[in-house]
């Protein structure tokens, strides 16, 4: 019996989740998972072949030429995602990715791989995976669940900061815009929209720093060890 367990984290887009999931599987030595990267690989495999969205069959096509991978880059310690062997974790944080990735993420056979995947890395637990479901649908048996927010206005300048230093042709109305579409779409779409799980607990990052969110979520990863009596 492993004595690790699953950790998910929710939440708005740009609150904060994949920071501090990185804090807490470094703090632990867990596997971090970031799911959107899944989806954001799976749209640039879709942009890419021009794969038709409207008919099923060219999806489930599409989906069986795609291989995905997290590995972990021995110099900076991080993992990044691999599409057909192919290192695709910068290209997939632009904004041509993320203007498409909540409408090929809303796709009921593109869940259904992405979920399957997830749940496949996570059956070993010790693992913290950030993303919109994880907490309902991926892993609604784990034992610490979080779900993230922060005021609108914060999360925007934060991702502006972010990738405008990659990119400085960046606009904040564009960042904006695109926030908003998403977490529209990603909170209405049929299966498996964002929401809380009913026993996840609701970190609001507005006012904290990097380093408060941490210590706040290792306090809450303390009582929820202690009430499933979990060593590591
Ligand atoms: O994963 P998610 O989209 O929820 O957000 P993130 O990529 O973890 O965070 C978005 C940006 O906010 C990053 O540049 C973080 O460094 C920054 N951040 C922050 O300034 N203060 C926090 N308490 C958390 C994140
Ligand atoms: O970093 P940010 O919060 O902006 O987005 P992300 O975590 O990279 O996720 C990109 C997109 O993938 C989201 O806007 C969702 O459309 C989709 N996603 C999802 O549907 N389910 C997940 N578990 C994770 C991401």
């Amino acid at each position: 019996m492993t004595d690790k367990i699953i950790i998910t984290i929710d939440g708005w887009s740009s609150c904060g989740k994949s920071t501090l999931a990185k804090q807490l599987a470094k703090k632990l030595g867990y596997l971090y998972i970031d799911s959107g990267a899944m989806y954001r690989a799976i749209t640039l495999y879709f942009l890419r072949n021009n794969i038709d969205i409207a008919d099923e069959h060219k999806i489930k096509q599409a989906l069986k030429n795609i291989t995905l991978e997290f590995r972990v880059n021995e110099y900076s310690h991080q993992s990044e995602i691999f599409l057909n062997e192919e290192n695709v974790e910068y290209i997939i944080r632009d904004l041509i990715i993320a203007e498409k990735v909540s409408e090929i993420a809303a796709l009921k056979e593109v869940r259904s791989f992405a979920v399957k995947a997830q749940q496949k890395i996570g059956k070993n637990k010790g693992i913290v995976m950030d993303g919109r479901d994880i907490g309902t649908t991926v892993f609604p048996h784990a034992e610490l669940k979080i779900f993230m927010v922060a005021d609108e206005t914060v999360r925007v300048e934060r991702r502006f900061t972010e990738m405008f230093d990659k990119n400085p042709n960046i606009t904040l109305d564009e960042i904006k815009a695109n926030i908003e579409m998403r977490d529209y779409i990603d909170s209405h779409r049929e299966i498996s929209p964002l929401r809380k799980a009913s026993d996840a607990i609701v970190i609001d990052n507005t006012h904290l720093t990097e380093k408060e969110q941490l210590e706040f979520a290792l306090g809450l990863l303390k009582k929820r060890k202690k009430a499933v009596g979990a060593e590591k």
